[in-house]
């Protein structure tokens, strides 16, 4: 995933890259046409169960358009719901997904690795191969993905050499991390029976680069036993790592056309790119053209304007036009990123994102369905099912309004088929444009449609087949585009669809003149030389037509407008044969056992169904549970799934039992930091230049995660008349001084990273004795290292910290002591891990954790009615019940104005599930996935709020589902992890 800003000096670099592009042969077509060329070089040590040619990838000898999509096992920290997400790519037709692997997540100290619980990759490799998804690793060691340090670990931020480079420091520290997770990678490739079938290189690398670095990974991999082809993802189409040194088997780039700013989410750009066929054959003709992240959505500020906005800006439509493009272009292999983001939880963002990284994804952070969800799934289920469109080559085809309408034409290199994608020129266009295309055919040549309007209706693209034989059948043409066609014994079937209202037209080769058409009024039929062509408009659901007695097999052809075709899927049985059904909210699985098929899925409603199955399948079971079909007209049997009401009790939060605490006792002068490090180091390794002596960064002295304290202690005189701060630290970041136990200001980082304390003598300072500072530093995390300059190495903590009215300053004139996590980097808790817990009072002593006790404590209700200063932790326990059979993933939402400026920790059974920024937002509901909480018992509570002005009183908080759904979710055990019993020991 790439950086906001650097996007313009990428565009720049294009042509100074392209140009000096050693250009290679011209393709030549008669080569390219001999397809099935395995230009897999055997000697290179690599497997030939994945081969590829200039068309495509081909999977133990199967050509594939690889659909992949992007998941993150650390952004769901509950493994039992891997599987739940996999299965929904698995769904809506994707054959892959890409995995990134983040290194800090496994190793919080050098040396230190761990894949165990949340940790355990091994489940996510189970979870894709159990669901029959191909596996792209991307195991960096960069990979940027919006994490803390771009994914490095914490601890890698004192290596004194620069990371992503050839030299022995990083060198060792690489091999490092390759060497840990290398064993699970290739333990789980296709040659051992595992999913995975292609390796990244780094990521992104197109700054700053180093080809050395780049083979020293390569031979990495290969000495740990990686032999699937590597892949390397470009940031656009610059040319890096494309041939030469420390080019990948299979190179391609990634795309973000609409950019990361969803606060105008209608203001797509003018235009997407069409040059790609052009570079793909000057750089790499002999591979695949691949896009390895293309926008799936975006992600979002502190501050931006929410998710929902994200989704508008990459919705189905521009699914539709951006997606489609790719494959006019002639892209075969796309990763969707995001297509689930999930969950930033606890330190792992970086300090742009917050916590939820929904992405407006096709699969919501709740793991909820969307429309643009179900329009991959038409895509995918076509790219899959019209086999001749994975080998093409362009050729320039001939309409009539092609000034407005740009129609990409793709003719099969084996069989007569060939695609027409059309587009308005402009991408953003909201006209409704009318054009005819000159297509010609084995069967003749024809201006379409014949009889009716082909339309472009706004931001919408097409691609429309000719000569085509699918089945026992042969269409000359069809102008509404195919969903999916399948052999169902007796008879052939293809789901064909269009926005309602738009005309279509669908004509195929009959013989003789008794071909007998049953279908409503709404669809005419014609038979001329051997060609009978329907003519309709597209209904608001499916219309079914079915023709008999022209054809070798019957047709039975559904008609659909785009909701209706939304809701079908062509779900597969076995290798050949997928059955069709119309209606549900989501269809996980299909299994025939005798005559009887058995349906997994979900429900939002009560649901009526269409099923068209093959012959020999008369019954229906979904979840287990029979369901009556009825066997209706040319084979389609209805029936009906009934959704119950279910009983879903959750706690009223407002009626709990609060149990309040003071959490920041730090501030006070009297307060013993005698066990607190001493920061009296006078060099760095960190890119953040200091003005005075010792180092306040907490990354040197082994304090990586979440709230930081600094406490400064000075000798008064009657000369000091106060001091001068500088903090330093990322978006969204705070800090908050006391002077002798007086508050003295909070402060957010973008406007006042820097702040004077003047005038304090004769008030605050006692110049008499000892005085004591004492700095809450909120930290948002570490930045990344996109351009390969070591950025993610910028300090958390205070470049400045200096008397004032000292006439005579020594450089240190103030004694620092610095604190973080229990522990640092030898964490208290291995289970939660690195990003877990930061240095609050009540982190510190496993106030956040189950158990605790708090009996304690001041009795308090939410919202709170008192005005509390410093940090303040709330507790309470609740309680859950979602019945078996339903999935009603749960939030905790916070209502409150935005007028105080104040943060909160939120914790679930002592899991950091959340940052929340009441003056910033935009977040206020946060996701607390199945697994982290008990949905059939209790759950533990707990609210750290920091107030940044002097007082804070926290609004209401309430939970509530998403969604309720009758569900086929796969059990979801409860994550083990320690309570306060074992932080005791
Ligand atoms: C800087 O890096 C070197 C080499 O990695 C290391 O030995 C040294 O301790 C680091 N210095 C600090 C202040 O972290
Ligand atoms: C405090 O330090 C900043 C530089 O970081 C400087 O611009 C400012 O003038 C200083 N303020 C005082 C009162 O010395």
């Amino acid at each position: 995933m790439l950086l906001k800003g650097a996007l313009t000096s990428i565009s720049l670099a294009i042509a100074a890259v392209t140009s000096v592009i050693a250009v290679p042969i011209r393709q030549n077509l008669a080569r390219r046409q001999n397809e099935g060329g395995n230009s897999t070089d055997l000697t290179n040590g690599l497997t030939d169960l994945v081969s590829w040619d200039t068309y495509t990838v081909k999977v133990q000898g199967e050509r594939l358009f690889l659909f992949s999509g992007e998941f993150h096992y650390y952004r769901l920290p509950s493994p039992g719901l891997w599987l739940d997400i996999l299965q929904k790519f698995k769904a809506l037709d994707y054959n892959g997904v890409s995995f990134y692997f983040f290194w800090g997540y496994h190793s919080p100290k050098k040396g230190v690795y761990d894949f165990e619980g949340i940790r355990d990759v091994q489940k996510a490799f189970d979870a894709a191969a159990e669901v029959g998804l191909h596996v792209i690793t991307r195991a960096g060691p960069y990979i940027n993905s919006e994490l803390d340090c771009g994914g490095f670990p914490s601890w890698l931020m004192d290596m004194h050499s620069p990371a992503r480079k050839y030299n022995p420091e990083n060198n060792a520290n690489t091999e490092e991390w390759l060497t840990a997770i290398d064993k699970y990678m290739a333990a789980n490739q296709i040659t051992e029976g595992g999913p995975v079938i292609m390796n990244q290189l780094d990521n992104e690398f197109s700054f700053n680069t180093d080809p050395h670095y780049m083979e020293h990974l390569k031979q990495k991999f290969l000495d740990d036993g990686m032999v699937v082809p590597t892949i390397f993802n470009d940031v656009g189409t610059n040319g890096n790592f494309a041939r030469g040194e420390g080019a990948p088997d299979i190179y391609g780039w990634d795309r973000y056309p609409a950019g990361f700013d969803c606060s105008n989410p209608l203001a797509w750009p003018n235009n997407r790119s069409t040059d790609w066929r052009d570079y793909h054959e000057r750089t790499n003709d002999e591979q695949p053209m691949a896009v390895y992240e293309f926008q799936g959505g975006a992600f979002d500020p502190w501050g931006g304007p929410g998710y929902p906005e994200c989704y508008k800006m990459v919705n189905e439509q521009y699914a539709k036009v951006y997606y489609k493009n790719n494959y006019a272009q002639g892209i075969r292999i796309q990763n969707l990123y995001m297509t689930y983001g999930g969950t930033s939880w606890g330190g792992i963002p970086k300090p742009t994102v917050y916590t939820s990284y929904d992405y407006g994804a096709a699969i919501t952070e709740p793991g909820l369905m969307t429309t643009k969800a179900y329009e991959n799934k038409l895509q995918a289920t076509f790219l899959h099912t019209v086999k001749p469109f994975l080998t093409t080559e362009r050729f320039e085809p001939e309409s009539d309004n092609s000034d407005i309408i740009l129609i990409d034409g793709l003719a099969d290199v084996n069989t007569p088929t060939k695609f027409y994608v059309a587009q308005h020129w402009l991408s953003k266009s909201e006209d409704l444009d009318e054009f005819h295309i000159k297509i010609e055919t084995t069967d003749g040549n024809f201006e379409i449609p014949r009889s009716s309007k082909l339309v472009l209706n706004g931001r919408d693209a097409k691609i429309l087949t000719t000569d085509f034989d699918f089945n026992s059948q042969h269409l000359v043409y069809s102008t509404s585009e195919i969903f999916t066609h399948q052999d169902m014994g007796s008879h052939d079937v293809i789901v064909v669809y269009a926005y309602e209202e738009e005309d279509g037209e669908f004509a195929i080769k009959v013989n003789g003149d008794d071909t007998q058409v049953e279908a409503d009024d709404s669809v005419t039929s014609e038979t001329a030389d051997g060609i009978l062509q329907l003519t309709y408009k597209h209904p608001s659901g499916t219309t079914p037509v079915y023709i008999s007695g022209g054809t070798e097999k019957d047709l039975l052809v559904l008609i659909a407008g785009y909701r209706s075709a939304l809701r079908w899927w062509a779900t597969p049985i076995n290798k050949d044969t997928r059955v069709l059904i119309h209606g549900p909210y989501l269809v996980r699985t299909a299994s025939v056992s005798e005559s009887s098929i058995a349906f997994t899925g979900d429900i939002d409603e009560t649901t009526a169904i269409q099923v068209v199955l093959p012959d020999d399948i008369t019954s229906m079971t979904w979840n287990g549970e029979q369901v009556q079909l009825e066997q209706g007209e040319h084979g389609i049997w209805t029936g009906t799934l009934e959704f119950t009401e279910p009983d879903i009790q959750y706690t009223d939060l407002q009626e709990a039992t609060w149990k309040y605490s003071p959490g920041s006792p730090e501030a006070d002068p009297e307060f013993d930091d005698s066990e607190w490090v001493t920061a009296d180091h006078l060099s760095t390794n960190s890119t953040t230049p200091h003005d005075t002596w010792p180092i306040l960064y907490a990354d040197d002295y082994g304090f990586h995660t979440g709230v930081l304290w600094f406490r400064g202690t000075f000798n008064g005189s009657s000369e000091i008349t106060g001091f001068n701060l500088t903090a330093h630290s990322g978006d969204a970041s705070a800090w908050v001084a006391w002077l002798n136990g007086e508050y003295l200001g909070g402060f957010d980082i973008e406007n006042n990273a820097n702040h004077a304390f003047t005038d304090l003598n004769g008030t605050l300072i006692d110049a008499e004795g000892e005085n004591v500072i004492s700095l809450l530093l909120w930290t948002t995390g570490h930045e990344d290292d996109f351009n390969a300059d070591d950025d993610y190495k910028q300090a958390r903590g205070f470049t400045q910290a200096e008397l004032l009215g000292v006439s005579n300053q020594t450089i240190w004139s103030i004694d620092w002591k610095v604190q973080g996590n229990l522990g640092g980097e030898d964490l208290a808790d291995p289970v939660r891990g690195p990003y877990n817990e930061g240095g609050l009072y009540g982190e510190r002593n496993g106030w956040h954790l189950p158990g605790f006790p708090d009996n304690e404590w001041e009795d308090a209700s939410i919202p709170e009615s008192n005005s509390r200063t410093g940090v303040s932790w709330y507790r309470t326990s609740f309680e859950v019940n979602i019945p078996d059979g339903y999935d009603a993933p749960l939030s905790l939402r916070y209502i409150d104005d935005s007028k105080t400026r104040y943060r909160t920790i939120l914790y679930v059974n002592g899991w950091n599930m959340g940052r929340y920024a009441n003056d910033l937002g935009p977040q206020t509901q946060y996701y607390l996935p199945k697994g982290i909480v008990n949905t059939q018992g209790e759950n533990t509570l707990a609210i750290a709020v920091i107030a940044i002005d002097e007082a804070a009183q926290l609004g209401q908080v309430i939970l509530e589902p998403y969604d309720v759904l009758q569900s086929a979710i796969p059990p979801v055990e409860l994550v083990e992890s320690p309570g306060y019993d074992a932080r005791q020991q």
